[in-house]
């Protein structure tokens, strides 16, 4: 891939899953990482496994429903790599304390709503909003937001989700229309079903059959699939994509 060693990143929301994964092809890339999660060991056993054979992972403790944890990690972004070049926004409250929660509008939990639009939204904003500066310094660079088909589908339950997700989209054209121009792209991954560590625990037998039907592709997905394309929009290849929010779900989610 074309222009990625050498480049910052920040992940935020890397102890497992798409994320973690992020960070394995990053480091693999030559790329130097600062990656943040609210599960440090986690994230610590992340950063271990990307640089066993060398490069850097500097794995930060943070929460996204925290704004001073957020401009931390941006701080101490700064300082470890000497700057910013791009920015992956990938964690999301999929704990079955909260997104098992969130069902119907009838059985609305408020507290559920705002913890999943503090973290899975309000926290991307925040992180974009402390990275921007310092990426508009190093030059211009990359956002990516993570997004889902809930973020335009509909569904009978994860409402508090889905509008987290249709917000991310917002936040997604927002960045990409505001500092296009001044060399700032920003796009969304859509991910159909992908089969990391909390997919295992939570996705039974017959959401795996319905989502595998549903897809074009003969699998599901895998945490490298979107760790692939990730590096891709953060690579000097992805420079002329922007605005954009790209399914990754094996033709999952067709549309025209
Ligand atoms: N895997 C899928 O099938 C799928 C489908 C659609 C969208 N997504 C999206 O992809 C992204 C990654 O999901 P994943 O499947 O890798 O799940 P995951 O659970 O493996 O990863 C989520 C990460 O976010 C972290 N996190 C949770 N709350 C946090 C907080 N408050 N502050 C900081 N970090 C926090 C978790 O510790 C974890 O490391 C999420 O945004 C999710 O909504 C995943």
């Amino acid at each position: 891939m074309r222009g990625l060693k050498g480049k910052r990143i920040v992940i935020a929301g890397g102890a497992t899953g798409i994320g973690a994964a992020t960070v394995e092809r990053l480091v693999e890339e030559g790329a130097s990482v600062v990656v943040g999660d609210i599960n440090i060991s986690g994230v610590t056993a992340t950063a271990k496994r990307a640089t066993e054979n060398g490069g850097v992972a500097v794995p930060v403790e943070f929460d996204l429903s925290d704004e001073d944890s957020i401009q931390a990690l941006i701080d101490r972004a700064v300082s470890e790599l000497g700057g910013i070049d791009g920015l992956f926004n990938v964690g999301a409250d999929v704990s079955d304390a909260n997104l098992g929660r969130d069902l119907d509008l009838l059985d609305m939990d408020l507290g559920v709503w705002h913890r999943t639009l503090d973290v899975n939204l309000i926290g991307y904003a925040l992180t974009a909003r402390a990275a921007i500066p310092h990426i508009l310094e190093s030059g211009g660079g990359a956002v990516i937001n993570t997004s889902s088909g809930a973020g335009w589908s509909g569904a009978k339950v994860r409402p508090a989700y889905s509008a987290s997700k249709a917000g991310v989209n917002a936040l997604t054209r927002h960045i990409a229309t505001r500092w296009g121009k001044e060399g700032i792209r920003c796009n969304g991954l859509a991910p159909g079903l992908v089969m990391g560590e909390t997919q295992i625990r939570q996705a039974n037998r017959e959401m795996q059959a319905q989502a595998l039907d549903a897809a074009l592709s003969p699998r599901l997905g895998r945490t490298e699939d979107l760790a692939g394309i990730a590096a891709f929009l953060l690579s000097d290849d992805g420079e002329w994509i922007n605005g954009q929010v790209w399914s990754i779900c094996g033709g999952m989610h067709l549309r025209g």
